[in-house]
């Protein structure tokens, strides 16, 4: 193909996903903690309030570069999870105080539970109806019996809106990135919206390369989420946060 032109291709399994493994050392210049503070402030007071009883231990799967954990590691003992090793070592440096580990949302068992389980901005990319239900099931195996899981897809089917964003950032050894982020539903009849890509990255010698990918997401219904959680064994109900995402939020019901 063409490298100056990227067609939409079939969804490349997220591990594989470029921008979470050969370029996972540029995330610090794309997202960086200074960006989530006030997101991690409003989760913050959800994830404290979701359930009664202990909020001490959180597992979060999909955790990226750790920029949203860098603001909740003074709240919780925090385990790490991440399906990309290049996003597990950017997280670790940031956090290392936190436990790391490589391991896929859909399929993860680490044989013990937790207060708090949370999907954030990874929870997209479970882009069909098995693998979101696999990643809820998932959720809730690491949840306590009373404990809380909480799900934060980007958007329900119900709120999704195409946007175009840009931004990025420098670094101090003078490494710089910018991107543009465009996204799109071309199929309302399906359970997917896309993501493109471009980004400009600026190594400290001042070499610039352009790279572009196209991510494929999952898009469901509201009562989709709160069925995946009601059928694992929680009591759900969701929430809107302050940027009009939905917040599902699934007690785990005591064993009898
Ligand atoms: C937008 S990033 C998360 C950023 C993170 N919230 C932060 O604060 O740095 C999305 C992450 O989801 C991860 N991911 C995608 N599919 C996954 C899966 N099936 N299991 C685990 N992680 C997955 C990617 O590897 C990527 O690191």
């Amino acid at each position: 193909m063409d490298p100056r032109s990227a067609r939409l291709s079939p969804q490349t399994p997220a591990g594989e996903l470029k921008v979470y493994a050969e370029l996972a050392s540029w995330w610090p210049l794309w997202s960086p903690p200074e960006e989530y503070v006030e997101e991690a402030a409003d989760l913050l007071e959800v994830l404290r309030t979701a359930a009664e009883g202990s909020a001490r231990t959180l597992l979060e799967l999909g955790s990226g570069g750790g920029s949203l954990a860098f603001h909740l590691k003074a709240h919780f003992a925090l385990t790490l999870t991440d399906r990309a090793p290049g996003m597990v070592a950017v997280n670790r440096a940031l956090n290392p105080e936190c436990e790391h580990l490589v391991g896929d949302m859909t399929t993860l068992r680490l044989g013990r539970t937790f207060d708090r389980v949370l999907v954030y901005d990874a929870i997209m990319y479970a882009a069909d109806r098995a693998a979101a239900r696999a990643t809820v099931e998932t959720a809730v195996a690491h949840c306590r019996p009373g404990g809380a899981v909480v799900l934060v897809p980007d958007c329900v089917s119900e709120t999704f809106e195409p946007s175009t964003e840009c931004g990025g950032h420098d670094g101090a050894d003078g490494r710089g990135l910018r991107y543009l982020e465009w996204c799109w539903d071309a199929d309302p009849s399906d359970e997917r919206y896309e993501v493109a890509y471009a980004f400009l990255l600026r190594e400290a010698d001042g070499t610039i390369t352009a790279e572009q990918e196209i991510h494929r997401e999952g898009l469901f219904r509201r009562d989709d989420w709160l069925t995946w959680l009601r059928e694992t064994g929680c009591a759900a109900r969701s929430v809107r946060d302050q940027w009009g995402r939905e917040v599902f939020i699934g007690v785990r019901t005591p064993s009898p």
